[in-house]
């Protein structure tokens, strides 16, 4: 069993970044809402509090219970929390005169203490608050303060509880993992013994143990979550994993029979199923970007479900969720893309197919996800592939979908994925991809007038897809990369680069 730490999430967009600092150290933690606390916190060695949007002032602000945690275990209170701690019990917490928001830096006051061992003086730290902490709670001292914040860290005497007013979360704060070691490692005693080797190994067991015998079905994509999960649930069941993986007809130029190919090689006793026609019959006429993602999805649970049927006395299900997926859908602020598009990981198939569910990279975070891989001896290029939406290339070609589209996206994704490897820019783009546009433009090819196709290229950087940066490609290679589709794909005469970032764009176009 791993140590545990217990994050309390009051809602704060750093609350993810909290849990994957703690991951880095080689530490287990979980999110939990403050709300929804685990019933038993027996297992936990430390808490942290999360950053909240809500002031400690305002009416409707989350009042933890925290009688089971303060001076029972180790506790760091981060920047709500810290508010929270002051204002409930003998400080006082105003709105601060000066906006505290970005870098500052860090002077520490009593270098005695373990919590700063190891930090730079006047190290820099992000501040991110518009209250501020007036006066300390009961049997405070003060640890550091910055220009603006006086109360910029203190503990509680004759506790284990500390309280940090800026976010050590955050990449700005130089030291801030530093410090997340001394709390758990030094103060807490923590054992950073949360390493990809022991993943799988726990891992394995824990699945051999529950599913013994017992037959499991998993629809593979292609991409790094559902590789993974089979990989691991090989390793632990072999032949008994059925692996499905569908074509629906959307996938990148030659992708079904390389990565099939791929999958085939690593032992995997995988089905591949090409229902191409199937799908582009479903998505017959459609434009309305919702819908096609209905119809996809729908096409996908009945050939897979056709499949899983032919497989005799299958009793689980294995799926490809990941830990962020899973915080999502319990978040206390219930999730801020949960109604934008309708992305479709929680919740999986319906309940007709009565199989038990079997998840195991629900605690991992997508880095962990493919450092696991890795040890598990995936390819590197597989680990390494960009996201790609399971609708596919339906949702890259705006308006209705058919064959001959998705032949012309195909060919231009191919030119500019190629590309970028060549030049040894695909490593460095969170994602890409082409877009056709439903328009036509006007152009001239030798002395033709031509009025064909116009497609978009997209490459963005990013960490988790929340928020995302277009990426400045160099000028030569985007000037290649036109010049190869408009000469080499029929029916496209433009190539237009999108130089929207998200927020307010999203990645997709649909
Ligand atoms: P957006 O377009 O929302 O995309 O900025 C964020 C990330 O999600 C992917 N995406 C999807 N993935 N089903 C998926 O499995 C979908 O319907 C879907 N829509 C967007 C997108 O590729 C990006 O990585």
């Amino acid at each position: 069993m791993q140590q545990n730490v217990l994050i309390l999430d009051f809602g704060s967009q750093y609350t993810q970044l909290i849990a994957r600092r703690v991951r880095e150290l080689n530490i287990y933690c979980e999110i939990h809402p403050y709300n929804n606390p685990p019933k038993d916190i027996s297992g936990f060695k430390a808490t942290i509090l999360s950053g909240s949007p809500f002031s400690v002032r305002a009416e409707d602000a989350p009042h933890p219970d925290l009688s089971e945690i303060r001076g029972k275990m180790p506790l760091l209170a981060v920047c709500y929390g810290a508010q929270y701690l002051a204002h409930f019990h003998g400080g006082k917490v105003e709105a601060s005169e000066t906006r505290e928001y970005g870098r500052a830096n860090l002077s520490v006051i009593k270098d005695a203490e373990v919590l700063f061992e190891d930090i730079t003086e006047n190290s820099q730290v992000w501040m991110s608050h518009s209250d501020t902490i007036k006066e300390l709670p009961t049997n405070a001292v003060r640890l550091a303060s910055t220009t603006d914040v006086l109360n910029a860290a203190y503990r509680i005497d004759g506790e284990e509880t500390f309280a940090i007013q800026f976010h050590p979360e955050v990449y700005h704060t130089s030291d801030g993992k530093q410090l997340l070691e001394n709390f758990l490692v030094k103060i807490a005693g923590v054992k950073q013994t949360w390493t990809p080797e022991a993943f799988v190994d726990m891992t394995v067991s824990e699945l051999k143990e529950k599913i013994g015998d017992d037959k499991v079905v998993l629809g593979l994509s292609g991409g790094v979550d559902s590789t993974v999960a089979a990989v691991l649930l090989h390793k632990a069941i072999g032949k008994n994993l059925y692996c499905i993986f569908v074509n629906n007809g959307l996938l990148r130029k030659n992708e079904f029979e390389s990565v099939l190919d791929q999958y085939k090689h690593m032992g995997l006793n995988v089905k591949g199923v090409d229902a191409s026609a199937r799908f582009l019959d479903a998505l017959a006429g459609i434009s309305e970007p919702e819908a096609k993602r209905k119809k996809i999805g729908n096409a996908f649970i009945e050939v897979f479900d056709d499949e899983a049927h032919q497989i005799q006395d299958v009793k689980f299900l294995a799926q490809g969720t990941i830990y962020p997926d899973v915080i999502e859908s319990v978040s206390a602020t219930g999730g801020p893309s949960a109604t934008i598009k309708s992305h479709h990981n929680v919740g999986g198939l319906p309940d007709f197919m009565k199989l038990k569910i079997v998840e195991p990279l629900r605690s991992l975070f997508k880095d962990e996800v493919r450092r696991v891989g890795a040890e598990l001896g995936i390819d590197k290029e597989l680990l390494g592939r960009h996201p790609f939406p399971g609708p596919g290339l339906a949702i890259r070609i705006l308006g209705d979908v058919t064959a001959e589209k998705v032949r012309i996206l195909q060919e231009v994704d191919a030119i500019f994925i190629n590309g970028l490897k060549e030049w040894m820019l695909y490593d460095k783009v969170w994602q890409a991809g082409a877009i056709l546009l439903p328009v036509n433009s006007v152009g001239v090819m030798g002395d033709e007038r031509t009025y064909e196709k116009v497609v978009a290229l997209r490459a963005v950087e990013s960490t988790d897809g929340m928020t995302a940066d277009w990426v400045p490609l160099p000028h030569e290679f985007l000037q290649k990369t036109s010049n190869a589709i408009i000469n080499r794909v029929k029916g496209v005469n433009r190539v237009v680069y999108d130089i929207s970032s998200k927020p307010p764009a999203t990645i997709e176009w649909e």
